[in-house]
C-alpha cells in the first residue's frame, strides 16, 4: 500500500479528531485505556481489502531467506512461521477459562458473551514440519532458574497471559509484583524458579506526551538517544527478552535525536519531514538493538522479536462501528505482501537480522517470532464486541486476542525457538 500526500493529510486530519474524541471517553478507564489506544492506532490502515493480485505465491523467497544470517545447514531447517491452519478439537488446548484464574476480563471472551465456539478448535501448522505442542512441565524444566520478561504494548501483554495460563496448568505462580496501573506484573513460579516479567513500554525508546492546560493531547516526542528506562533497566536481571511493538506508532509523533531537526510522523509542521509510522518503527528497533548490543552488563541476553499483529476491522474502523466477527480462520489468500502490516513486519525482521550480525561478537542473540502470517489468517480470535466494557458498547476490540484461542500458537513458537537456543548454548 503507498500513500499519497493528501492521503496523509487527510489520515493526519481524522487521527486528531480521533484523539480528541478518545480522550473525552476512555479517560477514567484504565485497562480500556490500553486497549484503545492500540485500537485508535489502526484506525488508518484496516479499511483495506486485500488485493488479489498481490497474494502470497507458494514457496515465494522472501518468507524462506529473510531469516538471516544463519549457517547454511539451518537453511535447509523448516521454517515454522509459514503454513496454514488446521482443524484440531481444542486447538493449543491447555487451557480454559476454568483452569485459568487469571485470564483477564477483557480477554475472556466466552464469558463476555461471544458464543461461537470453533475458533479455538486450529492449530498453525507449519507447510514444512510439525510444530510440537506446548508442553508445561518440559518448559518450566527448561527454563528452571530463569527469567523471561514480555517487553512492549497490551499485545505483548495478551502474549504474557497466554503464557501464564499454559504454565499455571502445571505449576501455581505467585503473584509478586504489580504497579498500580497494572502495567508491569511478575509472576514466580516457585518450584522451577521460573520468573515471568511484563515490562510495558508504548515506544521502547523514551516518549513524552504533549500535555496542554493539564490534558494528554495524544502527540508524542520520542528521544532516540534514550531507551525506556522503564525497561532497560531490568535488562541485566534477564535471561530472555521477548520483543515487539508497533500500535502506538500510528499517531503524530515527533522524533528527536541529540540537538537535529526532528523527523516527525503525520505532522503538517512546514519545516519538518514528516513520514509514515514504519519510519518510526524501524529507528525503534534499531535503537533499542543498539541499547542491547551495548549493554556491558547484560550478560547472555537473548532478544527474541515477536513480529507484528495485525488487526481485523471490518466496515469500518475502530470508532465507525468497524467489526470482526468472523467464526473461522481464513487461508493465505489474505495474505498481502504490500500491506503496510506486512511492510511492518519486514522492518522487524530486517533491523533484527542486523542486529544478530552485530551481536555474534558481542554475546548477544537475536532471533524471531515471527507471527505476522498466522494472524493475518485470524480474523476470528479478536473479542471483538466481547471484551467486557459496558462503558463502550458499540466499539470493537480487533486487535487484542480472546484466551484461549489463536494467540497461544505465540507461545508454541516461542517454545520452538526457546529450545533452539538451549541447545545452541549447550553444545
Ligand atoms: C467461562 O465461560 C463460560 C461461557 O462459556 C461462562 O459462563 C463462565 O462464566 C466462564 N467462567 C469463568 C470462570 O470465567
Ligand atoms: C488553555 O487554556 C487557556 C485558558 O483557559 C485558553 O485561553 C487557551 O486557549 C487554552 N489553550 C489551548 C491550546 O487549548
Ligand atoms: C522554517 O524555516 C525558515 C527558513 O529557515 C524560517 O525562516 C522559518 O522561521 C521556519 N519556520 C518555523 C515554523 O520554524
Ligand atoms: C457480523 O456482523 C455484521 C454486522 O452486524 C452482520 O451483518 C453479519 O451477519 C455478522 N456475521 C456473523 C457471522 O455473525
Amino acid at each position: 500500500m503507498r500513500f499519497s500526500n493528501s492521503h496523509l493529510a487527510e489520515k493526519s486530519h481524522h487521527k486528531h479528531r480521533s484523539q480528541r474524541e478518545r480522550w473525552v471517553w476512555s479517560g477514567p478507564l484504565l485497562w480500556s485505556l490500553l486497549g484503545i489506544s492500540a485500537i485508535v492506532s489502526f484506525f488508518f490502515f484496516s479499511l483495506r481489502s486485500p488485493n488479489p493480485s498481490l497474494l502470497l505465491r507458494p514457496n515465494l523467497p522472501a518468507l524462506q531467506s529473510i531469516h538471516d544470517p544463519t549457517p547454511p545447514k539451518e537453511k535447509q531447517r523448516c521454517n515454522l512461521f509459514k503454513g496454514h491452519w488446521i482443524k484440531q478439537a481444542g486447538g493449543a488446548g491447555m487451557y480454559t477459562n476454568w483452569s485459568c484464574p487469571t485470564i483477564p476480563e477483557s480477554k475472556n471472551c466466552f464469558k463476555q458473551g461471544r458464543k461461537d465456539t470453533d475458533f479455538v478448535n486450529w492449530r498453525w501448522k507449519p507447510d514444512e514440519c510439525e510444530l510440537p505442542r506446548f508442553d508445561s512441565m518440559a518448559f518450566l524444566h527448561l527454563l528452571r532458574g530463569k527469567k523471561l520478561a514480555f517487553i512492549g504494548d497490551s499485545v505483548a501483554r495478551n502474549q504474557f497471559e497466554s503464557l501464564l495460563c499454559f504454565l499455571s496448568q502445571v505449576e501455581t505462580p505467585q503473584d509478586v509484583y504489580k504497579d498500580s496501573e497494572d502495567r508491569f506484573r511478575t509472576w514466580y513460579f516457585p518450584k522451577s524458579d521460573l520468573t515471568l516479567i511484563m515490562l510495558w513500554t508504548k515506544f521502547l525508546v523514551a516518549g513524552e506526551e504533549r500535555v496542554v492546560n493539564g490534558t494528554g493531547t495524544g502527540v508524542f516526542d520520542l528521544q532516540f538517544n534514550e531507551i525506556d528506562k522503564s525497561w532497560t533497566q531490568h535488562l541485566p536481571e534477564i535471561d530472555y527478552a521477548i520483543l515487539s511493538n508497533g500500535h502506538w506508532f500510528f499517531r503524530v509523533l515527533y522524533l528527536h535525536e541529540g540537538n537535529n531537526i526532528p523527523n516527525c510522523i503525520y505532522c503538517s509542521d512546514p519545516n519538518i519531514t514528516s513520514h509514515n509510522p514504519d519510519f518510526a518503527l524501524r529507528m525503534v528497533f534499531r535503537a533499542a538493538f543498539k541499547y542491547i548490543n551495548d549493554c556491558k552488563n547484560c550478560g547472555k541476553l537473548v532478544t527474541f522479536v515477536r513480529t507484528f499483529s495485525p488487526a481485523h476491522f471490518e466496515n469500518g474502523v475502530w470508532n465507525t462501528g468497524g467489526y470482526c466477527n468472523r467464526t473461522g480462520p481464513s487461508s493465505a489468500k489474505v495474505i498481502d505482501q504490500e500491506s503496510f502490516d506486512w511492510k511492518l513486519r519486514d522492518i522487524q525482521i530486517e533491523e533484527t537480522a542486523k542486529a544478530k550480525l552485530e551481536g555474534m561478537g558481542k554475546g548477544k542473540r537475536f532471533e524471531v517470532i515471527d507471527v505476522t502470517m498466522a494472524m493475518t489468517m485470524r480474523a476470528d480470535g479478536h473479542p471483538g464486541e466481547f471484551w467486557g466494557n459496558k462503558w463502550m458498547k458499540g466499539y470493537n476490540d480487533c486487535v487484542h486476542w480472546c484466551m484461549p484461542g489463536p494467540i497461544d500458537a505465540w507461545n508454541e513458537l516461542l517454545m520452538a525457538v526457546i529450545r533452539k537456543e538451549e541447545a545452541a548454548m549447550d553444545s
